[in-house]
């Protein structure tokens, strides 16, 4: 059943997948199309409304993207935000000018003019229903509206821009000059539900629960009666997707999961636990010996990546053919992965390349099937809440497929990595009894390559340092490192030299992202 869509169309914007999250938050079905997406592609989706994102550019720069013209004629919702507001005003006959004092995080606006709180779809002032006069808001631009175009009202202003919100209410057309997917924007998300809703008419379709129904149904119309194999990282993705599918086609469905001798301190143990609780059907492929011979003595850190990729399409492909003909591969690819995006001229891409396990050659023949694609993270993670996963596991860390491998500068041995385990449990462990866990992006241990000289009791002791690495984020595109608490830090230290055979000192990694990566290879 197609739900009730809002579409957002991206003009480069950091946050513009963020306006997608905050309406599915709503409940409200938001898809992400590139900001040239053609007119009647448009209006196939039958959008009950459609968002233009912010964006780096200026709308009067050569080359600065724009939207189908037509689109503002479609009759349908239109929400302008940022460079979105920018391009509606310049678009449709108003004024847009650089700011005489361009505005970069928070900003006071008032909200006042329009017709009331009414809030009804006509209403210029829809969007403010239920909001506070004065509201705090993050903003970020150079530009502003000089003077909004025929037929629109002002309806916010800021000390800084006159027109902090304008609107066309008979046509629907709206447009805001900060952001309101912004949680440092306050009643930012009364704001969206008023488009969605009010304006909109959206009635909040769009549920986690709906979503297993439907994407049960369509693994079934997908696959008949034939067989899948999914390939588990271990991580909260693949684990959701399997349970998904085993809801759809119970023993249709096998599950693989290799062990490449680079895992967590008991990790391996608690996967076999965790599908045996789930009655999950799992064959467990022990390789660690086998990838451990392939990375021994190698150093660079890309052939370590190839070496583990390889290997694990190696045992995969093994494993799967000793189940026979299977013509379905399940995979966890999430919506953030398949989000069409257009490189806008003149900005930087931001895109990083990962080896992850589970990019299997074509020779394998399989057709995919991949029941998350519709879904952001926080969405898998509550699909996994509401099928039984431990929380602990729905909110863990992101983990590398490479494992710990991308953390053992050097040399892989057993030892080592026997040494890197010990200390990043202990890492793991006080964080999350610190109450860290959760506000932290990644935290772990690394072990670099040099050894120093200690001395321990009347010893002297030439060994390994490891160094705490722990960030913030928000999608580890960029981040900074995290201050710890002292008492943390003294903890970490003093657990890891006394409890790690081959470890006498302990340093932290204090570089952000960029110039420097979350990962040390
Ligand atoms: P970097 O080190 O590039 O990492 O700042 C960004 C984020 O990606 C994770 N990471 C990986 N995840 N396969 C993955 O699934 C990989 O090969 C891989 N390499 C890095 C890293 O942990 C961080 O969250």
């Amino acid at each position: 059943m197609p739900h009730q869509t809002i579409v957002v169309l991206d003009f480069g914007s950091q946050y513009t997948q963020l306006i997608a999250r905050r309406l599915r938050e709503l409940s409200v079905y938001t898809e992400v199309l590139p900001f040239n997406t053609p007119v009647e592609r448009l209006r196939e989706k039958e959008p009950a409304g459609i968002i233009l994102s912010g964006g780096p550019k200026s709308v009067s720069d050569a080359g600065a993207p724009k939207c189908d013209p037509g689109l503002f004629d479609l009759g349908r919702p239109v929400l302008g935000i940022c460079y979105g507001m920018q391009l509606m005003a310049a678009s449709l006959g108003g004024a847009v000018a650089p700011a005489p004092q361009r505005e970069f995080g928070h900003a006071l606006v008032t909200v006042g003019a329009g017709s009331g709180s009414a809030g009804s779809a006509g209403d210029p002032a829809a969007l403010f229903a239920g909001v506070p006069s004065e509201i705090r808001v993050w903003a970020s631009h150079g530009d502003f509206v000089a003077a909004p175009p025929p037929g629109f009202s002002v309806t916010a202003t800021s000390a800084n821009a006159p027109v902090a919100a304008m609107a066309n209410g008979d046509r629907r057309l709206h447009a805001l000059l900060f952001h309101p997917e912004v949680v440092h924007t306050e009643s930012g998300l009364d704001i969206l539900r008023n488009f969605a809703c009010g304006v909109c008419g959206c009635t909040g379709d769009w549920t986690m629960a709906s979503f297993v129904e439907e994407a049960t149904a369509r693994i079934r119309a997908q696959v008949g009666g034939g067989r899948v194999v999914c390939g588990l990282s271990g991580g909260v993705d693949s684990t959701v997707a399997a349970l998904i599918l085993h809801r759809a086609i119970g023993d249709q469905l096998t599950c693989i999961f290799v062990d490449n001798g680079v895992l967590r301190l008991d990790e391996a143990a608690q996967i076999r636990k965790r599908f045996e609780r789930l009655q999950l059907p799992l064959v467990f492929a022990d390789a660690s010996q086998l990838f451990l011979e392939r990375l021994a003595n190698v150093t660079d850190p890309e052939t370590k990546r190839k070496i583990i990729g390889a290997t694990f399409i190696d045992v995969f492909e093994e494993e799967a053919a000793k189940l026979g003909h299977v013509e379905f591969l399940a995979q966890g690819t999430l919506y953030p992965d398949v989000i069409e995006s257009v490189p806008i001229v003149g900005q930087a891409s931001l895109i990083k390349s990962h080896h992850n396990v589970g990019g299997l050659p074509a020779r394998m023949r399989m057709t995919l099937v991949e029941p998350l694609r519709e879904l952001f993270k926080d969405e898998v993670r509550e699909v996994g809440r509401k099928m039984g996963l431990e929380e602990e596991f729905v909110v863990r860390q992101p983990f590398p497929g490479p494992g710990l491998a991308v953390r053992i500068v050097g040399t892989i041995t057993p030892e080592r990595v026997e040494i890197l385990r010990a200390a990043d449990a202990i890492v793991t462990e006080e964080i999350k009894r610190a109450g860290l866990y959760r506000e932290l992006w990644q935290s772990f241990a690394v072990l670099p390559a040099v050894r120093t000289v200690g001395v321990m009791g009347d010893e002297r002791t030439y060994a390994y340092p490891i160094v705490i690495r722990a960030v913030t984020s928000d999608d580890a595109m960029t981040a900074d490192w995290a201050r710890l608490p002292y008492d943390v830090l003294e903890r970490l230290s003093s657990r890891i030299i006394n409890e790690v055979p081959g470890v006498n000192r302990v340093a932290l990694d204090i570089s952000s992202k960029p110039p420097a990566t979350i990962e040390w290879e």
